[in-house]
């Protein structure tokens, strides 16, 4: 979509369709704009369709006489006291799914002098563009889903045009992830997984790195390959690196858990455990791909961001892990698998040995890694579990700007006891109670301790039944504005 801000004021606007936002009590002056250009029967229309401002409401009006606009929307933003960024989203998404069927351009006042206007900018612009996404690749008969494809910020001055850029570079990373988690498991394959980051290095000319079996083998990843020895499909270990210009002062990675299926192997997973819905399983490693798209295209500069993903399936046959089998990660860590459905935190072994071994000052994984998690926080908020204070805040602050749900959980070494095996190490699997804290735990042993770490458990945000409109329903993309907005945190704090 193409965005752009015009600092006229709306007076001698010129567009297709007009969203207009009102506080439910500081309503003067967007009434006052309104009466400006509708004439005073305006205010009584709205009090007739009963619009007093709340949140969430709209009033619309079509075909204006004598006006260039074809649709006006206003549009409810609340009371004053409760105002903030998401109620701009929120107005932002009812507003463009109402225009729906209107083409050409949409002007925008909304108060923008109640906030820090860039970043209000950029989530409603990020609000506009993730509301309208629809991924119709399998249907033969798409639907009409026409939209204004041209957005105007009405009477704002000195917007940088790289918040707007930031914020298409965003979506397109956000899009990318949605529709490589919705792609089905037949077609989304460990291999091509490998293709969408192979594309990405060549369209923005980063490093990429793919190991394949025989190159885990020789790393030692038996935690990874012991998951991936079900499937007939190989493994493929992903490594790509982006570089921004000037001295390198921080360096990230971001690992990825890339279950292109998890059947839970010889644990088969039963009964209400939706199975079907496990090519999601790939949703930490659609939202780093997802960054490292829009990271690219944004250009940072002096920081270098590594994206990891041990990508493979967990399925049955002949050669599959069994329950009891014994293995030896690559930093020489035994694990008694217990259970083959707690197969995440296997791959991610492998994985956050390999990321702790290039030396970065973080790591931040994502992984839809328990079940437990989805009872412990729904849909809406991700658990995050670290260490480490700093790291925690800058990732608390990335998620809020951005507007994904994100909530710190205890991370207790007394529940480590929970990890004993009678023979390896480690076990994979604790007791069911404190699932999700024994699961990072069990992370944390294969982080080198002079580096910073993050998991963030996105096992319930990955996934939306229901349409939240921002999130319209299916593959949400959660996660790409976090390590996109943290990235940038990064590159601003040297
Ligand atoms: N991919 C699942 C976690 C999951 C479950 C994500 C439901 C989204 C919805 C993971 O591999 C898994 O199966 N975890 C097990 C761990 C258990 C065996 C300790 C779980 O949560 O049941
Ligand atoms: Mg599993
Ligand atoms: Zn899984």
């Amino acid at each position: 979509m193409k965005f752009s801000s015009n600092p006229q004021k709306l007076k001698s606007w010129n567009g297709d369709v007009l969203f207009i936002g009102i506080i439910e009590d500081k309503s003067e002056s967007a009434l006052k704009l309104l009466e400006e250009r509708y004439g005073n029967s305006i205010t009584k229309n709205l009090f007739q369709k009963k619009f007093t401002g709340k949140s969430g409401q709209i009033a619309t009006f079509n075909l204006l006489k004598g006006l260039p606009e074809q649709l006006l929307c206003v549009i409810g933003l609340g009371q004053s006291n409760q105002l903030k960024i998401e109620s701009l989203r929120k107005a932002a998404s009812i507003a463009i799914r109402a225009s729906s069927g209107s083409e050409g351009k949409i002007g925008v006042v909304f108060p923008w002098e109640d906030f820090d206007k860039e970043k209000a900018v950029q989530a409603v612009a990020e609000a506009i563009r993730l509301s309208i996404f629809k991924d119709q690749r399998f249907r033969s008969n798409p639907d009409d889903h026409v939209f204004p494809s041209e957005l105007e910020f009405i009477g704002i001055e000195n917007i940088p045009k790289q918040v707007l850029s930031t914020a298409n570079a965003t979506c397109a990373g956000v899009e990318l992830a949605r529709k490589l988690v919705s792609s089905p498991p037949n077609e989304l394959t460990p291999e091509v997984l490998a293709e969408n980051a192979r594309q990405i290095a060549t369209d923005f000319n980063l490093d990429l790195k793919v190991l394949d079996q025989n190159d885990c083998e020789k790393a030692g990843m038996g935690a990874y390959l012991a998951v991936a020895k079900g499937s007939d499909l190989q493994p493929k270990f992903i490594h790509l690196t982006y570089k921004g210009e000037g001295k390198i002062k921080r360096k990230l990675a971001l690992v990825g858990k890339g279950l292109t299926f998890d059947s839970g192997g010889y644990n088969l997973k039963v009964g209400a455990s939706q199975i079907e819905l496990m090519k999601f399983d790939m949703g930490g490693s659609a939202a780093v791909l997802g960054a490292a798209r829009a990271i690219s295209e944004i250009k940072p500069s002096e920081i270098e961001v590594h994206f990891i993903i041990a990508a493979c399936e967990n399925m049955i046959n002949g050669s599959a892990v069994h329950p009891g089998d014994i293995v030896m990660a690559s930093n020489g860590t035994t694990i008694e698998i217990n259970n083959t459905d707690a197969e995440g935190r296997l791959t991610l072994a492998d994985a956050l040995v390999y990321a702790s071994k290039l030396k970065p000052d973080s790591i931040v994984d994502l992984a839809t890694l328990t079940g437990a998690c989805v009872i412990a926080l729904g849909e809406e908020i991700a658990g995050l579990w670290s260490p480490n204070d700093p790291l925690v805040e800058e990732l608390m602050t990335a998620a809020a700007e951005s507007g994904e749900g994100l909530w710190r959980m205890p991370l207790p070494e007394s529940y480590k006891d929970g990890l004993k095996s009678m023979l390896a190490d480690l076990k994979n699997t604790g007791p069911r109670a404190g699932g999700s804290i024994t699961a990072a735990l069990f992370l944390k042993e294969f982080i080198d301790s002079s580096v910073h770490w993050a998991h963030i458990d996105i096992a319930g945000t990955v996934w939306s039944e229901k349409d939240k409109g921002i999130n319209p329903s299916g593959a949400t993309g959660y996660g790409v504005r976090t390590l996109v907005n943290w990235t940038l945190i990064n590159s601003q704090i040297n």
